[in-house]
């Protein structure tokens, strides 16, 4: 046998191991856009935006500030946290429906702005449930010991893919980024439970139909419009709640946990009218959920990681408590991830 070999049916014999997100970091632009600002530019009114969506401003990213380097300053800071350098992570996944380029991977730009040259990397497109999907991916890479030390990053420039002259979705989204070190941390449960899934029935309800093989860029697409993302608000909203909420309690069950059990809620931060509902359906007070899209917006794949390092920074999460994520996007695409901070 060689050594290869042998580790690796040593590894098959071996016991999975848990997984922790060790620190989070954030990162989001400077540039703040407010409703009023928003209501010069289209048809709409702080007061529209914020009964229907609870937004009342978001952050822009500057045009030389593209999606790599949101991620790198993300994930720096959450590297710094965690006490980590650059050459002991194995593994960066970015989730991104904004990247830096079709191809290559962000996760390769990122690599090279943070100079982690011993990881693997790659993009992961689950919209705004990338996080989500991205924790579930480096989380078994980790368990069966492929990799030691991952980071997972939500990162997006929606900016750049936002119709500014539609009031339907320019007033709903926003610039940042989230990352995540994980690691196995002896002594600890880490990620309890995962739920994902998806419906490609849906793909229609929620896209960005330019750019691809079905529609290559051409003058045509960008006098029709095809490279800013569409939304069927009001279906998408149905959808949101209902999958958010089946998935939710689908981690809570595999892992045997109540949730009264959960100490803190993290949903996609996509509009406060969702996040009340899937509070009432779960049973769970409005005090264990975490909001910050008043701030923000939605940012998809980042919202989850920026409001767990908020929530962090702002004391709402300590050693040994339960977290819920939970998030739903473009595909369709949900899930929940369940961990022990
Ligand atoms: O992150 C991925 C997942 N995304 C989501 O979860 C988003 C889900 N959807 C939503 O959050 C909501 O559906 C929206 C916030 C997008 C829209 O809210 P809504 O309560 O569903 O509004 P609507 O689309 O049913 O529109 C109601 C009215 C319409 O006018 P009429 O037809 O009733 O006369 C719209 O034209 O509001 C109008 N409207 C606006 N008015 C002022 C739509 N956008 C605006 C606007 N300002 N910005």
């Amino acid at each position: 046998m060689t050594p290869h070999a042998i580790k690796k049916a040593a590894a098959a014999s071996e016991p999975l191991r848990s997984v922790s997100v060790i620190a989070a970091g954030s990162y989001v632009p400077e540039k703040v856009l407010t409703n009023a600002e928003l209501a010069q530019m289209v048809d709409t009114s702080d007061e529209w935006i914020t009964t229907r969506t609870g937004i009342s401003e978001r952050r822009i990213a500057a045009s030389n500030e593209v999606t790599s380097d949101l991620a790198q300053k993300a994930a720096q800071r959450a590297m710094q946290k965690a006490g980590v350098t650059a050459d002991e992570i194995d593994l960066i996944i970015v989730a991104s429906i904004t990247p830096d380029m079709p191809f290559p991977s962000t996760a390769c730009f990122v690599q090279e702005k943070l100079k982690a040259f011993r990881a693997v990397c790659f993009d992961i497109q689950a919209a705004c449930s990338g996080f989500i999907y991205g924790l579930e991916i480096a989380r078994q890479f980790l368990a069966n010991g492929t990799a030691g030390t991952a980071l997972v990053i939500g990162s997006e420039k929606l900016s750049c893919i936002t119709d500014w002259q539609d009031r339907a979705t320019c007033v709903l989204f926003g610039d940042g980024a989230g990352a995540a070190v994980l690691r196995h941390r002896p002594g600890t449960r880490g990620i309890l439970a995962t739920s994902i899934a998806s419906d490609g029935r849906l793909t229609g309800l929620l896209n960005l139909p330019g750019g691809g093989s079905l529609h290559p860029a051409s003058q045509q697409t960008v006098n029709d419009r095809l490279h800013y993302l569409k939304m069927a608000g009001r279906e998408v909203f149905k959808h949101a709640v209902n999958s958010m909420v089946d998935a939710a309690n689908q981690a809570l069950k595999k892992a045997a946990v109540k949730i009264d059990q959960v100490n803190l809620i993290i949903p996609h931060q996509a509009n406060m009218r969702i996040i009340k509902a899937i509070g009432e359906r779960l049973g769970a007070p409005a005090e264990k959920y975490f909001v910050n899209l008043n701030r923000y917006g939605n940012m998809s794949a980042a919202s989850i990681p920026v409001a767990l390092d908020e929530a962090e920074q702002q004391g709402r999460i300590k050693s040994g408590d339960i977290i819920l994520l939970v998030a739903f996007g473009g595909g369709f695409t949900w899930g929940a991830t369940l961990l022990e901070w």
